[in-house]
């Protein structure tokens, strides 16, 4: 007996989450069909992670670029919807909060379709973000959750959702242990590009709505970043570097401290990681890679759903408007728990396991 699942993505952070999945099923023979909604279709947004991780290119790309939340996401409801309704699957996966995310679970939900979300339970308890309440909604519709720590689950149970939830680990995280060290090898060529010096720069990224999208908030977290008395390198979202030119900021940034670059492929972005001083970053998956190579963090939001690795010192939460001196604070890493926080190994071979035993 055989699983035949439909698997969705579309945004960056979904491809590497997609990988060591993709590996554990096909090395037990199950049939996934990869849906691409297209939310994300620049090479450097998306092709280039497929070529990176040898990722198969999806068997559909729905092709629905960007939009406001409502079209973009009806339009990926309506496609994936079709082709539930001509293909029969034991169930629909989807992973984190992005539109993509919402869509595959409302689509398979309607119609029946067990759902199963991969990073169940995460919660910045601000609804404010568009991706609380995608991941809030894919939850309350899922058949399976699966949570990536003990926080995560006693989320659900909270909000009353106790059947079907399994703790199996972090996905990015088995993914970055399986490519850490063909990253690690593109270390010394990637900086002399760039002009950088191995070991002295900070690493940026910031491309969250509720950060790039109003010009206070943006222009205050410039303003202190640029106080930086290292280089600052910058892989841009191309939403930043929207938001950038329409608020007339982006002189601000070609100047020193920031390295302005576009953004990168998943191996040089590790690379890019593993050799700074610190990383500075809105992204949920880079503060979790940050902590993966034990590197200080500064989260550059209100709020984190990675709570633990602010509990256990390794990042901080920065707020606009606080002592930028803050941000170059080099802590003593060595003083702090070494443990790993997120189980990184085995995690796809346990949600496989799990869907085995729930619809086989
Ligand atoms: C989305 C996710 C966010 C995730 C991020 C990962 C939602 C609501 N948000 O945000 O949780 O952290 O992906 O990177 O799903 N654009 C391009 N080329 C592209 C893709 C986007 O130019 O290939 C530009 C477009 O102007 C678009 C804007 O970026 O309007 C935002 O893209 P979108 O996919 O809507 O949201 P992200 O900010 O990428
Ligand atoms: N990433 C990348 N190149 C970049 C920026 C990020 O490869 O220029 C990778 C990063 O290493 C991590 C993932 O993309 O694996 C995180 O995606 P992103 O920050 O876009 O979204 P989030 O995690 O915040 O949803």
């Amino acid at each position: 007996m055989t699983l035949k699942l439909l698997r969705i993505v579309g945004a960056r952070p979904q491809f590497m989450q997609a990988k060591p999945l993709r590996q554990e099923l096909e090395k037990r023979g199950h049939n996934e069909i990869l849906v691409h909604t297209g939310q994300h279709y620049d090479d450097t947004m998306s092709r280039k992670f497929f070529v990176d991780l040898d990722l198969p290119e999806a068997d559909i790309n729905l092709g629905v670029g960007s939009g406001n939340h409502g079209e973009q996401t009806a339009r990926m409801i309506e496609g994936i919807e079709a082709h539930l309704l001509a293909n029969k699957y034991d169930a629909v996966v989807v992973d984190g909060d992005t539109n993509s995310t919402l869509a595959g679970a409302l689509a398979a939900a309607k119609l029946h379709v067990p759902v199963v979300h991969i990073e169940a339970g995460m919660r910045s308890y601000d609804k404010k973000m568009p991706e609380e309440i995608n991941r809030i909604l894919t939850d309350h519709i899922s058949n399976l959750l699966f949570c990536p720590s003990q926080i995560s689950c006693c989320n659900l149970a909270t909000e009353g959702i106790t059947d079907g939830v399994y703790v199996v680990g972090d996905l990015l995280a088995q993914c970055f242990t399986e490519f850490r060290h063909k990253a690690k090898a593109l270390v010394g060529n990637n900086f002399k590009k760039y002009g950088l010096e191995e070991g002295q720069y900070i690493l940026l990224t910031l491309h969250r709505a509720e950060n790039v999208d109003q010009m206070e908030r943006i222009e205050a977290y410039l303003s202190a970043i640029s106080t930086s008395p290292w280089p600052v390198v910058w892989p841009i979202h191309p939403r930043t570097e929207k938001g950038l030119a329409r608020f007339k900021l982006d002189c601000i940034v070609r100047e020193k401290p920031f390295v302005i670059i576009p953004p990168v492929g998943y191996l040089e972005m590790l690379a890019l990681e593993s050799a700074s001083i610190k990383i500075l970053t809105d992204s949920g998956g880079v503060q979790r890679e940050a902590y993966h190579w034990r590197k200080p963090g500064m989260i550059l939001r209100d709020s984190t759903e990675w709570s633990e690795i602010v509990d256990t010192g390794w990042a901080s939460l920065y707020l606009p408007g606080q002592d930028p001196m803050r941000l170059w604070d080099i802590p003593d890493v060595s003083i702090l728990n070494q443990r790993d926080l997120y189980g990184s190994t085995e995690v796809a071979a346990r949600i496989v396991d799990i869907m085995e035993d729930t619809f086989l």
